[in-house]
């Protein structure tokens, strides 16, 4: 019997009435329509964005992979003891390929602990090769993936877990929302938890601006294609006559709100069709559209965050050069 599978969460499953087209077509007509304008960069992943962004990750100027590979390798030992004391439910956030978990998979594996992977991406592509790896390499783990947004596969999560959870958010993708997006999605995942279930969750650190900058202005220009296949995905998906080249990409660290800020900047004075929505929008010469934040942390406001939200801190791990952290938090819901 197969013991890797997956299913797409459908707005059925979660009972709620729901397109997922139409919510994108609506968050580009609010995006572009405002000033300045602005897409999220949730939808930077779809199948060609999110093989773009696996291929970012092995690039030696984004640090943050590699950070986080340390992390896992000298602590794996010390994260199987933590977590094994019950049957659990290891649940991945954004797993994408997976490979920094596999060094995890591996260990508990290993210590014959007793646990399932679940895995939840918003990328059907990304995971079809992740439930195929997971098969070769581990065909004795049970396997439960779900292609969904990070908030209805929280919903999931609620229903269907009994066991003790053990959920990964990684790769800093904390950073990705903005400051109160973060604690109430900090907040709602705690509600959809039990008291004692753990939480790993990577932050990057504040330091050196060059270094934060050089990661995201790459030498060979995968990041900007990254930011640019969000043109064509609309071109693609909703019948836009973007033409990717007319726009650059441009990246910045703001030192008042901490986040690399991104951006696709208009190269000319030009006026773009999208079909699907019916409307134009107009571009003026250099109007840049806001793409994405990166926020990066301080120690403090990790433990501000992680009080604020109902977690108790009980590790934090660092790679070698202090860049990054993995948070290791616990859901405090009794008091002890
Ligand atoms: C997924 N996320 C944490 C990445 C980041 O660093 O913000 C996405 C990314 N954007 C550009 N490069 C990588």
């Amino acid at each position: 019997m197969d013991r890797a599978t997956y299913k797409i969460l459908t707005p059925g499953d979660l009972d709620q009435e729901g397109n997922d087209k139409l919510i994108f077509e609506l968050d580009v007509l609010n995006g572009l329509s405002e000033h300045p304008k602005h897409l999220s960069s949730k939808y930077f992943y779809d199948d060609e964005g999110s093989r773009l962004f696996q291929e970012i990750m092995a690039l030696p100027e984004y640090y943050l992979t590699d950070c986080e590979f340390q992390i896992f390798e000298s602590h794996k030992r010390d994260l199987s003891n933590l977590f094994s004391d019950d049957p659990f439910t290891l649940v991945e956030l954004g797993a994408g390929d997976g490979l920094k978990t596999n060094i995890l998979i591996e260990q508990f594996l290993g210590d014959k602990c007793d646990f399932h992977y679940s895995p939840l991406d918003i990328s059907e592509g990304a995971m079809v090769t992740l439930i195929d790896s997971m098969r070769k390499k581990f065909p004795e783990l049970q396997v439960n993936g779900v292609v969904a947004e990070y908030f209805d596969g929280l919903k999931w999560i609620s229903n269907i877990s009994n066991r003790r959870n053990v959920i990964l958010f990684l790769g800093s993708n904390i950073g990705n929302f903005g400051q109160s997006q973060a604690r109430v999605f900090l907040r709602s995942l705690w509600n959809s938890l039990n008291d004692g279930d753990y939480l790993m969750i990577g932050f990057d650190l504040k330091k050196d601006i060059e270094v934060m900058l050089r990661a995201y202005n790459d030498s060979r220009g995968v990041t900007a294609r990254f930011n640019l296949n969000l043109l064509n995905r609309i071109n693609r998906e909703l019948g836009g006559d973007f033409d990717p080249d007319k726009f650059r990409f441009y990246a910045n660290y703001n030192v008042f709100s901490g986040a690399i800020q991104s951006y696709l900047v208009s190269l000319e004075a030009q006026e773009v069709h999208i079909g699907d929505i019916g409307e134009s929008f107009k571009f003026r010469p250099w109007e840049p559209i806001h793409t994405e934040y990166s926020y990066k942390f301080l120690v403090s406001e990790i433990e501000s965050l992680a009080s604020a939200t109902g977690y108790r801190i009980i590790r934090q791990l660092y790679d070698r050069r202090r860049y990054f952290v993995d948070s290791i938090w616990q859901v405090e819901k009794l008091t002890r």
